[in-house]
């Protein structure tokens, strides 16, 4: 490649991360203004994988408060930052309750519990946003059957456990504290990595393309309850699992490639998926039900392109 074309290549990448940049702005100053929603209000929550200070469960927790909901049970294996999140929510929102819990999203006992919890507590579970999850990096020659089963254990067994004991507790009517008839919604986070391959390893791939399945097939075991299961397939988002990623591209000067895959040309934010979340959590989507909806910029829409050549 000529001199020139290396430069050229370098100035629109530089073009492109701080086009990239200002978007991004320019999202956290809309929500940032954004007036106090009601479209979660009297909802009792709970969200899993909310311990990363850059990650998307903390973002839903936030935009959940900022919707009006009632009572948010909030569960991480790490509690380094859950009483930063605790403090954040109730500084900013003092009307909705906050519960912090360190727990493994994928033991039993601790989401069974947890459900029941919110049952003797409020009468009632209304969400269940399962967003815990951990990535993997190994080439398939690498990936033990240990590691394999563990990926599997954190990212998929997470989310049947939240379907099993959230969708019992949500079934349950207590008309004394206005839980008239059974309905809910269970939200939980695959990836795009679940809907096609080059998106992630394969043990990772697999964990989330199970997440997917569960969503389509526990609607049909969960006929005629008004329970909703759908789950969100993020692209390449900005969080606290794919810093390193991030990082070394700023430092080599290679953070305008990130996000050039898909048609925004650009990577997501934790709040865009939490914004998802928030829909799917609310009445508004009240008939979406056994979906697998990508919030990925585009970048599922597409069989492979080369850039430019037809867009
Ligand atoms: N960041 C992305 O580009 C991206 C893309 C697609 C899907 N996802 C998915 O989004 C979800 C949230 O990840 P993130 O990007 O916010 O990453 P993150 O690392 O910032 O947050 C993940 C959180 O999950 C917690 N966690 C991990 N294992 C747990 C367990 N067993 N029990 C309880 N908590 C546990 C971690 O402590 C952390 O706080 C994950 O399921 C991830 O696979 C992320």
């Amino acid at each position: 490649m000529s001199y020139a074309k290396v430069k050229q290549n370098q100035s629109s990448n530089e073009d492109a991360y701080k086009t990239t940049v200002a978007r991004i702005e320019r999202i956290h100053s809309q929500l940032a203004n954004a007036p106090r929603g009601l479209r979660l209000k009297d909802k009792v929550c709970i969200i899993t994988g909310v311990g990363s200070m850059k990650g998307i469960g903390r973002a839903a927790a936030i935009r959940f408060a900022h919707e009006g909901a009632k009572h948010l049970y909030l569960l991480d294996y790490d509690p380094t930052n859950l009483p930063n999140l605790e403090a954040t929510i109730v500084e900013k929102y003092p009307d909705v309750k906050v519960t912090t819990l360190q727990a493994d999203a994928a033991d039993e006992k601790a989401i069974s519990g947890l459900c029941n919890r919110a049952l003797r507590e409020e009468g009632r579970l209304d969400v269940f946003f399962a967003n815990a999850g951990v990535p993997t990096r190994d080439h398939l020659d690498d990936i033990s059957a240990e590691n394999f089963m563990n990926t599997m254990r954190v990212n998929t067994l997470s989310c049947f456990l939240a379907i099993k004991y959230a969708s019992l507790a949500m079934r349950k009517t207590d008309p004394s504290r206005g839980k008239e008839t059974s309905g809910g919604s269970i939200i939980l986070t695959a990836s795009t990595a679940g809907l096609r391959s080059g998106a992630g390893p394969v043990d990772y791939s697999a964990s989330k393309a199970a997440v997917n399945s569960l969503a389509q097939t526990s609607t049909y075991q969960l006929q005629k309850t008004d329970i909703r299961i759908n789950s969100i397939c993020p692209g390449l988002i900005e969080t606290g699992m794919t810093t390193v990623t991030f990082e070394y591209a700023r430092q080599r000067g290679t953070a305008g490639k990130i996000g050039q895959l898909n048609p925004l040309r650009r990577f997501g934010i934790p709040e865009e998926i939490a914004n998802a979340a928030v829909f799917l959590a609310s009445d508004d989507s009240s008939y979406v039900n056994g979906q697998n909806i990508a919030v990925d910029g585009g970048l599922s829409a597409s069989l492979p392109v080369v850039p430019g050549k037809w867009a």
